[in-house]
Parts: structure tokens; C-alpha cells; sequence
């Protein structure tokens, strides 16, 4: 089957290395040039399916509540949906004024949601994954560093609320492997082992098999070492 100009558009995606696309918007607090406002600064840009729908209300009231742990941790929330301005505004002051969910009420987001009724920004970012649906954007999360690249990519289905745990966690992770030069290994949270890159070499894959140093190895690709806690919050949290 031939693949049409809007197919290929609804498909195209950046991908994790790349340099995330640009885009001017208008939002919630005013208009963003994105990725270039968001200079030195981590940003989460996701999606959702629409205003005044549920999963995508506990969903904004969970990141609001969350969103100054995110900017200790040079990170920036940018919320987008194909809803128009009028329909941000009307339903961030219904979550403000009567949602209480999970313990939170009276949240008032701070943070941008972008109107992108054109779809421009989500067709960029193939938010619109016509399987899912064609009219919605499906719940992605783009990870974006201070020089606008792409780091992490995660999608979830209309109806799946996401783990914001998870996405706190992926972001310190990332930034702990920039900060460190290390990996970090399945279930990683701050205070476990990390992971030293792999030996390159017979040469340090048998130093790194005899060293007595601060290495724990399994094997000689396989090695860990330490860093508190204290050590990775301490380089990655602003004070
Ligand atoms: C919701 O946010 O509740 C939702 C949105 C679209 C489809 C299903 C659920």
C-alpha cells in the first residue's frame, strides 16, 4: 500500500539523539520557542489526549504537585494537548476550584500547556498515533537535555495513566549518567551501585578482574561501584 504525505507526517518521530523539534506555540503562560527557551535546562514535553477528560485530570494535578521536585532538578514540564487555549484555561481553573484527587486539591498548574489545535507540534512529535486515535494525542514524554537533544522517549496508551516515580526516576538517572559517566542498572534509584562502562580491552578486562580498587565485578564486563545517595543529590538537586 502507498503511504501518503499526512501518513508520513503522522508518523514522523524524533528519536532518542536527536535534536528535538522546533516549534513556537502559544501556552498557558504565554507564547514558548521551543527547544531554544529551554536553554541549559532539562525539559519533560508530553501529551495528552484532551481537557476535561479524567486519567488526563489526575495526570496534571500529579505533575503540578510534583512540578517543583522537577525544577530542583533543572527540569522544565511543558503539557501539550490538540485543545485550544479557551479549553486549557476553562478546565486548569475546574481543576483548581473542584478536583481533589489523591489527597491533592486546590492545584493550580504553573507550568505551559500548549493549544496545538492545527496538531503542528504533535504531528512533529508523533503524538498522534492514528491506531490509537486520530482526533487525540496518545500520552508521550519526551525527555529533552540543555542542548535540545532527545534523551528518552516514553509513550503510553489513552487509557493508562502514567508513573510519575518512573519518569522522576528516568530523569535522574539520565542526569546521573551524564554527571558520573556511568550506568545505571535495572530498577537504579539514587544510592545503589552504578554501572562502569564496559572494559574495552583484554587489558582491563583482566585489571579489572585482579584490582582491588572501589570496583565490584561480576564478572569482566559486568562491574559496579558506589556512589551515595547524598553524592548523586548533591550534584544533580539545586540547593
Ligand atoms: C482520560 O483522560 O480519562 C481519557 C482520555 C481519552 C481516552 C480515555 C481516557
Amino acid at each position: 500500500m502507498e503511504t501518503t504525505t499526512e501518513q508520513q507526517q503522522l508518523h514522523t518521530m524524533p528519536r532518542i539523539g536527536d535534536k528535538a523539534p522546533e516549534f513556537k506555540a502559544v501556552t498557558t503562560q504565554g507564547d514558548i520557542n521551543y527547544p531554544s527557551d529551554y536553554k541549559g535546562k532539562w525539559s519533560i514535553l508530553f501529551s495528552h489526549p484532551a481537557d476535561f477528560t479524567p486519567v488526563c485530570t489526575s495526570e496534571f494535578m500529579t505533575f503540578a504537585h510534583l512540578e517543583e521536585k522537577f525544577e530542583k532538578a533543572n527540569c522544565s514540564l511543558i503539557g501539550l494537548s490538540i485543545d485550544g487555549i479557551y479549553s486549557h484555561i476553562a478546565w486548569l481553573r475546574t481543576i483548581k476550584d473542584k478536583i481533589e484527587f489523591n489527597g491533592m486539591k486546590n492545584i493550580e498548574v504553573k507550568f505551559p500547556l500548549i493549544e496545538d489545535i492545527s496538531m503542528e507540534v504533535a504531528k512533529k512529535y508523533g503524538m498522534i498515533q492514528p491506531g490509537e486515535s486520530k482526533t487525540q494525542a496518545v500520552r508521550a514524554v519526551f525527555f529533552v537535555d540543555g542542548e535540545g537533544i532527545v534523551r528518552a522517549i516514553i509513550y503510553y496508551p489513552l487509557s493508562l495513566g502514567r508513573n510519575f516515580d518512573e519518569l522522576y526516576r528516568a530523569l535522574i538517572a539520565m542526569q546521573t549518567s551524564d554527571a558520573f559517566n556511568v550506568a545505571t542498572p535495572a530498577d537504579w534509584n539514587p544510592g545503589d551501585d552504578v554501572i562502569v562502562s564496559p572494559a574495552g580491552s583484554c587489558g582491563v578486562a583482566e585489571d579489572r578482574m585482579t584490582s582491588t580498587d572501589d570496583l565490584d565485578c561480576k564478572d569482566w564486563f559486568f562491574c559496579t561501584k558506589k556512589i551515595s545517595k547524598e553524592e548523586v543529590l548533591s550534584r544533580i538537586l539545586k540547593a
